[in-house]
């Protein structure tokens, strides 16, 4: 590393996208001063992600070797020639991501002398960055444990995985931490006790829980909310570290908890994020992207039968509709489906359509990259093509509202014994053209319903590049492994065009 570079070590990496935007993040003289140094990752697939795009990062600074990146996406060479070409530069992206999938926890041998090298080595500033893993605190984990009589958080090692990530924070002494987590990290609680405050006193003092001597203690900030003292910080409310990524330019309703940790002996104060002007909505995020019919499932798969499926859809829906709504309205709405669509496509005909808003537009779009990339629908039952139909038609007649399962026609109703009993209200969920997303959650890996396609002629759930595009990750970036595992990637990522401004907030607090 260079003087004036930044270590970065990246935990809990997933397919990168905090690690993404920290590393984009750029200075006033167009140097990019942040360098993943290592990135550490325990499932395979997001793991071959993480690499990929490590060596994208190397080959992008380079006009020929970037085409040859290009090459690879575009299925002109395979991924072991790309890396073939440049044996140097894959090397280096292989020992950035550790060579192999890795576990904290497990791989502790490894991980820590590769850390205390790459730290020993860096005269300049580090960063520590990531979160542990959230599900044993995240709501919906929990309420799902509520049912398991056996279960005991205190036994739960994903609980206190968090006590890897001090560890790493006592070896490494950063200048800067930032973790995140998900909201359920501000209640949950362990034996009737709330966490939330012990962790951050843990983080404030890594050394004392880790019982490692000497080590560095930290203030901890919240990034949107202003410290009363600023040398002291605290903070009345906990959720004053919550982060709403709708209010920074971030086209999905996104609540995390991030938290800034700043080493005790850096003075200087950290300013918060800078809201944006207006919120960004789905339809202005996705609307270039070509169109697609989705798939059957469980019948053949032929673009006719899909068609003659949809054009009785659409007749059944008008039916239904008119018991409901006035013949204006009805007019107004079209389901005719969209002929001859393709399930998948790469050709990027509406690129110069597109209507995304700057600076999210030259944040996302890559006049080089000659494709899209992950853009292929699932297959869904008829009757859930139905009901997709139904979700997105519903939202046009009803300013964007997505219908509850009250609203849905009887005939429409899933065999489900929760159907109307109203905890399954929300069963499906369209993304409305004109708001911002709901979370894109990992459960997008599971079934598309709660990610419908505002357009009723496409009838179909989001495709994991739609999806990526809702969570910001640039157009070139490639998600390896199969469908299921890129959609886990793409909704476990922290949004990297928000990475980017707290990494523009680190760097001032930085002065380098
Ligand atoms: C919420 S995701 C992280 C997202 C990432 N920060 C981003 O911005 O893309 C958490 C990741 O931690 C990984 N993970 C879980 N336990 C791990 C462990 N013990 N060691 C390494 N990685 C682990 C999971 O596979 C998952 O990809």
């Amino acid at each position: 590393m260079k003087s004036g570079e930044v270590l970065v070590i990246d935990l809990f990496a997933g397919p990168g996208g905090l690690g993404e935007g920290i590393s984009s993040t750029t200075h006033s003289n167009g140097n990019k001063p942040f360098q993943i140094g290592v990135s550490v990752e325990k499932e395979p697939s997001a793991h071959k992600t993480l690499t990929t795009r490590a060596l994208f990062r190397k080959l992008a600074k380079e006009p020929t070797a970037k085409q040859h990146y290009y090459d690879y996406v575009q299925g002109k060479i395979t991924r072991e020639q790309l890396f073939k070409l440049y044996p140097n530069e894959a090397l280096a992206a292989q020992e950035e991501t550790l060579k192999a999938p890795r576990a904290l926890g497990i791989d502790n041998d490894l991980i820590h002398a590769r850390i205390k090298e790459l730290v020993s080595k860096h005269k300049g500033p580090k960063i520590v960055i990531g979160g542990p893993p959230c599900q044993a605190y995240s709501l919906a984990g929990r309420s799902r444990n509520a049912g398991n009589k056996d279960y005991k958080a205190e036994n739960d090692e994903r609980h206190f995985l968090y006590m890897e990530y001090l560890r790493v924070l006592t070896i490494a002494q950063p200048d800067v931490f930032i973790m995140e987590n998900v909201r359920g990290i501000l209640s949950a609680k362990l034996n009737g006790k709330v966490m939330f405050p012990q962790i951050l006193k843990d983080l404030r003092n890594p050394g004392r829980v880790t019982k490692i001597k000497d080590t560095a203690s930290y203030r901890i900030y919240s990034l949107v909310i202003n410290a009363k003292n600023p040398n002291n910080p605290q903070y009345s409310d906990s959720a004053d570290f919550l982060i709403r990524s709708e209010q920074y330019g971030i086209p999905q309703a996104r609540h995390r908890v991030i938290l800034l940790g700043v080493r005790d002996d850096i003075k200087k104060t950290p300013q918060i994020l800078t809201r944006a002007a207006e919120s960004i909505t789905v339809k202005e995020t996705l609307s270039d992207l070509p169109a697609l019919r989705s798939g059957f499932s469980k019948q053949p798969d032929t673009t006719i039968a899909w068609e003659k499926t949809i054009t009785k859809h659409s007749r059944q829906l008008v039916k239904a509709f008119k018991k409901i709504y006035p013949e204006e309205a009805i007019n107004n709405l079209d389901l005719t489906p969209l002929l001859d669509l393709p399930r998948a496509s790469s050709i990027h005909t509406n690129r110069v359509n597109n209507q995304v808003p700057e600076p999210l537009k030259g944040w996302l779009l890559d006049d080089s990259l000659g494709c899209v990339l992950n853009h292929e629908t699932r297959g869904h039952i008829e009757a859930d093509l139905l009901r997709y139909a139904f979700c997105a038609a519903y939202a046009q007649l009803n300013d964007g509202v997505s219908p509850k399962s009250r609203d849905f026609p009887e005939e429409l109703a899933p065999e489900h014994k929760n159907w109307t009993t109203g905890t399954h209200a929300d069963r499906f969920r369209v993304q409305s053209a004109n708001k911002y997303a709901t979370t894109v959650t990992s459960h997008i890996s599971k079934d598309g319903h709660y990610f419908v396609h505002y357009d009723p002629r496409q009838c179909r759930s989001l495709t994991v590049r739609e999806a990526a595009r809702l969570q910001t990750f640039p157009d070139n970036y490639l998600f390896e492994g199969n469908r299921t595992q890129q959609y886990v990637q793409v909704g476990n990522a922290v949004p990297p065009y928000l990475a980017q401004q707290i990494g523009q907030v680190v760097l001032q607090l930085l002065s380098i």
